[in-house]
């Protein structure tokens, strides 16, 4: 494991989010009801940025482009580029179906910790 210190916890309040840069990669962090995670802040599909991307109730996050849905925890695919209607599946044969990476966090001393190593 490798631990880097990204941001200090109360920086990240419950229900905000941030995207921060760990060794070359874009890391957006999210504060769900306590819950800290960490996922990439590029969408494995055309590199667009995720910052923006609702979460749903059942915990994925929704890329806010052609709408590609990814688990919060483990970054599989929940959906893969459904919008826009009719559209996004052409859309989606551009690249291949692939997981949103997310990386370890731990809340330690105060500051959040991320392991992009991992
Ligand atoms: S860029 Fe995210 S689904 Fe297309």
């Amino acid at each position: 494991m490798v631990w880097t210190k990204v941001l200090a916890q109360e920086d990240l309040p419950a229900g905000s989010r941030q995207v921060v840069k760990v060794a070359e990669q874009k890391v957006l962090l999210l504060n769900q009801a306590g819950t800290i995670y960490a996922v990439s802040n590029v969408c494995p599909h055309l590199k667009l940025p995720m910052k923006s991307g609702k979460v749903t109730p059942e915990g994925d996050i929704v890329c806010p482009f052609h709408r590609s849905a990814f688990k919060l925890c483990s970054g599989e695919v929940s959906q893969w580029t459904p919008f826009p209607p009719g559209v996004g599946k052409v859309l989606g044969m551009i690249s291949k179906e692939q997981k949103l990476p997310v990386f370890p966090t731990k809340v330690e001393a105060g500051s959040i910790w991320v392991d992009v190593a991992a």
